[in-house]
Parts: C-alpha cells; sequence; structure tokens
C-alpha cells in the first residue's frame, strides 16, 4: 500500500511531525511511505506547472494521503495553505476523489481542532474519504502508549483504503457560494467620531473587499494607517526557527516588524480579507505565522477590533472560531465579523454604515467583555506553557511576570484558606448538614453584598 505523505512543516526534514510519520514507517515495513516536503517544493509549483501537474499525478497514484503538519497559529503553515490552494486551483479533485485520507500534527494542543476541521474539511471537498486526524502533543512520540496508538491510526486508516466502498460520514457540507458583486453607488465621507488611531490590515483579497473596506472606513470618518498585506514585504514565510523565542526578534528584516509597530500604536483595528477555499488567503496566513515573534504575549489587548470578509463566512464556521479564538486569547473587543453576503449591495453598504457607525461608538464605551471558554483556556494553556519553557521563552516569560498572566492556582492564597477551612467546618456533621441545606443562600451572599454596596 502506498501512502503519500504531505509533509507541511517549514523545517522539512527537521520536522517533530514527521518523525511520527517515520515511526510508522519504521514499524510497518508492508507499506510504502512517499514523502513531499512543502518547504523544498512550493517554489517549484508557483513557477512550474508541470511539476505541481506531476505531483498531482502522483498522488492520485497513491492509496492513501496523509498530511503531516504541526499546527501553526490557529491552523497549518502558509506554505501548506498555500499548497491546497493550487491543488484547488488545479482542479486536483478529479485525481483524488475516494481516496483514504487523514492528517497527523503535533502541536501544544492550542487550537489543534480548527487545524484539523480545516484540513478535514478541504480533504472532504476534494472528495476524499477522510479518517479523523491524529493531533499528538509535540513530545508524545517519547511515550509508549501513544506509540502504540498511533500503530492504531494506520491500522484504521490503512483498512479505509484497502475497502474503496467503505463509505464514511461527511462532516463539513460542500460550500454553496455564488460571490455576489458589490459596487457602492457613492462613498459619502462622513465626520470623525471617535478619538483614538485606527489602523485597517488588509490582504485588499478583490475588488468587492476592497469597496467594502472604502464604505466602513468612510463612515468612520478619519484617516487611518494601512498595512497592506498584498504590498508588504515578507520574504519568507515562517521558518519554525524559534530564534524569535530569546530575542523576540524575527530573522528577517523585511517590513512584518514595520507592520507591528503601526498595529500596536492602533486603539481599533479594522482586519480585512478575502476567503480561499475555506480560510482567509495565503498571503493572510503568511503574515500571521509571521508574527510569532510575538510570541505568545497579548499584545493587542484591549483593542477593539472588526472584521471584513469577502466570503460565506455562514457556512465558514472554522474560519468564525479561529477569528473569535483569535481575538478572545488577545484580549481584544471583536466587534463585528462582517462578510458580503447580505441580501443586495443596499442592504450591504447599510450593514457597513451601520457597523462602523456601532464600532466608532463602543470605542468610547467602558463596555470589556469577558473572554468565553477559548480565550480563557487557551491563555491558560500559553501560561502554563511558557511557565515550563521560560528557559527559552524568556521575553514571554517576563511579560507574563509583569502582565499578571501567572494566575496559577496554587497562588491564590486566600482562596486556598477559605478552602482548607471549609473542608474543616464540612468534616463535622452538624455543619455539614446545615451548610448543605442552606447552600444556594450561602452561595449567594457576597452577591447580594456586592450589589447592596454598590453607587448607582
Ligand atoms: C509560527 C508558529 C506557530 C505556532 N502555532 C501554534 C498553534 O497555534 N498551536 C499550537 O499548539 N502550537 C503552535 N506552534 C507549535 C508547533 O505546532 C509545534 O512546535 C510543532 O510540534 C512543530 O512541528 P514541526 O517540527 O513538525 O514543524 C507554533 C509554532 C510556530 C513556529
Amino acid at each position: 500500500m502506498k501512502i503519500f505523505v504531505v509533509n507541511g512543516s517549514p523545517k522539512a526534514e527537521l520536522s517533530i511531525t514527521l518523525q511520527y510519520v517515520r515511526f510508522l514507517a519504521k514499524h510497518r515495513k508492508d507499506l510504502h511511505f512517499e514523502e513531499l516536503h512543502l518547504a523544498q517544493k512550493l517554489r517549484h509549483f508557483e513557477r512550474d506547472a508541470t511539476t505541481l501537474d506531476a505531483t498531482i499525478h502522483t498522488m492520485g497514484e497513491a492509496d492513501v494521503i496523509l498530511w503531516s503538519f504541526p499546527v501553526y497559529y490557529f491552523l497549518i503553515p502558509a506554505n501548506l495553505k498555500r499548497f491546497i490552494e493550487l491543488l484547488f486551483e488545479k482542479k486536483a479533485g478529479s485525481a483524488l476523489r475516494g481516496k483514504a485520507c487523514s492528517s497527523i500534527s503535533t502541536s501544544i494542543h492550542f487550537f489543534d481542532h480548527t487545524a484539523h476541521a480545516y484540513m478535514r474539511a478541504i480533504s472532504e471537498d476534494l472528495g476524499m474519504r477522510v479518517l479523523p486526524g491524529f493531533s499528538a502533543r509535540m513530545e508524545n512520540l517519547m511515550n509508549p502508549g501513544v506509540q502504540k496508538s498511533l500503530l492504531g491510526f494506520i491500522d484504521e486508516l490503512g483498512d479505509l483504503a484497502v475497502e474503496p466502498n467503505l463509505s464514511v460520514p461527511r462532516a463539513y457540507a460542500p460550500i454553496v457560494h455564488r460571490p455576489k458583486a458589490y459596487r457602492p453607488r457613492q462613498i459619502k465621507p462622513s465626520p470623525p467620531k471617535a478619538q483614538g488611531k485606527m489602523v485597517l490590515v488588509t490582504d485588499n483579497g478583490t475588488t468587492k473587499l476592497r469597496a467594502m473596506q472604502e464604505v466602513f472606513c468612510a463612515q468612520l470618518g478619519q484617516e487611518l494607517a494601512i498595512v497592506e498585506l498584498d504590498r508588504l514585504r515578507m520574504d519568507s514565510a515562517c521558518t519554525g526557527c524559534l530564534r524569535c523565542a530569546w530575542s523576540g526578534e524575527c530573522v528577517f528584516r523585511d517590513e512584518v516588524a514595520q507592520a507591528w509597530k503601526t498595529m500596536l500604536e492602533a486603539d481599533a483595528l479594522v482586519f480585512a480579507g478575502a476567503t480561499r477555499d475555506r480560510f482567509l488567503s495565503s498571503r493572510w496566513k503568511t503574515f500571521l505565522d509571521r508574527s510569532f515573534f510575538h510570541g505568545h504575549r497579548p499584545v493587542l489587548a484591549g483593542r477593539h477590533a472588526v472584521w471584513l470578509i469577502d466570503g460565506p463566512l455562514g457556512q465558514l464556521a472554522t474560519l468564525r472560531d479561529v477569528l473569535e479564538g483569535h481575538a478572545s486569547v488577545a484580549g481584544m473587543q471583536l466587534f463585528d465579523l462582517i462578510d458580503g453576503e447580505a441580501d443586495s449591495m443596499q442592504a450591504l453598504t447599510r450593514l457597513l454604515e451601520d457597523s462602523a457607525l456601532r464600532f466608532s461608538h463602543g470605542i468610547s464605551k467602558p463596555l470589556r467583555r469577558p473572554r468565553l471558554f477559548p480565550g480563557v483556556a487557551g491563555m491558560k494553556l500559553f501560561r502554563d506553557f511558557v511557565y515550563l519553557t521560560s528557559g527559552l521563552f524568556q521575553g514571554d516569560h517576563r511579560y507574563y511576570r509583569q502582565h499578571g498572566i501567572y494566575d496559577f492556582s496554587q497562588r491564590e492564597w486566600k482562596s486556598r484558606f477559605f478552602n482548607a477551612a471549609m473542608s474543616a467546618a464540612m468534616h463535622l456533621p452538624p455543619v455539614r448538614q446545615r451548610m448543605l441545606k442552606n447552600m444556594r443562600h450561602l452561595m449567594l451572599r457576597p452577591y447580594l453584598r456586592a450589589v447592596e454596596r454598590s453607587r448607582p
């Protein structure tokens, strides 16, 4: 059986994830693994269509397609994203239809679910029969239990491959999208409504997106600084070298750091992008991956943000999860996510103008919505990771100390003392009985007091 491995790690042969695949190859000599290292090949694919055609042909001859990738910035690395765009451009679905497919990833489990959801959805779009992927924590390969489980995973994938008629459920419905044109009649300049500096970050992905930006920004009524990702000099995608972990600076001296400087000066951010397949463009993804020099620090915390999307966001639950999750972890106040799918051009113009108005007013209001589960859980995961790797991630470590992000429960002395007292009291049967009987009232006491003491 031939297993075609698409290695999406920018580290090519130095990929940790690839070692999981090599472990399988060592233990299953009956399977033939062929590896494609995108980090080395993508440039050729971009330049020479015949090399890409030949690769798609080879993929078509394999029994199994196995995506091997690190989770990068809530998704997959930009290089792999670009390869997927090329597969769709080349209509590779006809070569891959019916093939057994799955994913192996490594990460620290931060938003690995969105990465796997995306890979599953695009594999299904390419007509493949997809087995849920194997998401390992980086260092799991050293664990014999995980090794055993990994062998079970390849067994299951092999079983799927030898039974071409074995059907599997499709998790993500195909996208039904007929892009609607948008030519707003006249864009009325408006007086500024909010104090503070605003920045537009966009890939100028489509004419429609540009029109949406124009309408939105005209209604904000103020001059915005612009970061244009389509023009921004990015000499490379992130290579995963981790040299930024210590210094806080990227080794590439292009325009990414300057773009971030502009963003950090903003009080509010307008992000804009057009969708390609089921996510933003690989250009956007390159920029996000390259932002790794800010590490695990919520440097945009407190900023207001809004997303303008040209694409069927209503059908792209994973993209929404990523954008909302990203804002939540970053501590941003995400106001709206607006796609260009309104029923009519007038309706879209109205939506954009009304949203810009609400956005302007929102900036000066004291409302700060607390983080939801992805933001709370994500920060706890980062907290533990940074604490345990502070020898390398020094910048993050300092930032976490200065900003009180090390909120370990062991340090909550008051709660711990209260809990110990409560535990002792609960061992006395009469106290326990009274407490359990009056639990709801007892729990409510401090809240009643908070309401009572507050001054209108
Ligand atoms: C730019 C960049 C972004 C990353 N983003 C994530 C992430 O969103 N979630 C996560 O759990 N790990 C993330 N990681 C950690 C990698 O997924 C992890 O180190 C992985 O094991 C690397 O695999 P590789 O050696 O195969 O490239 C990121 C690492 C880098 C360099």
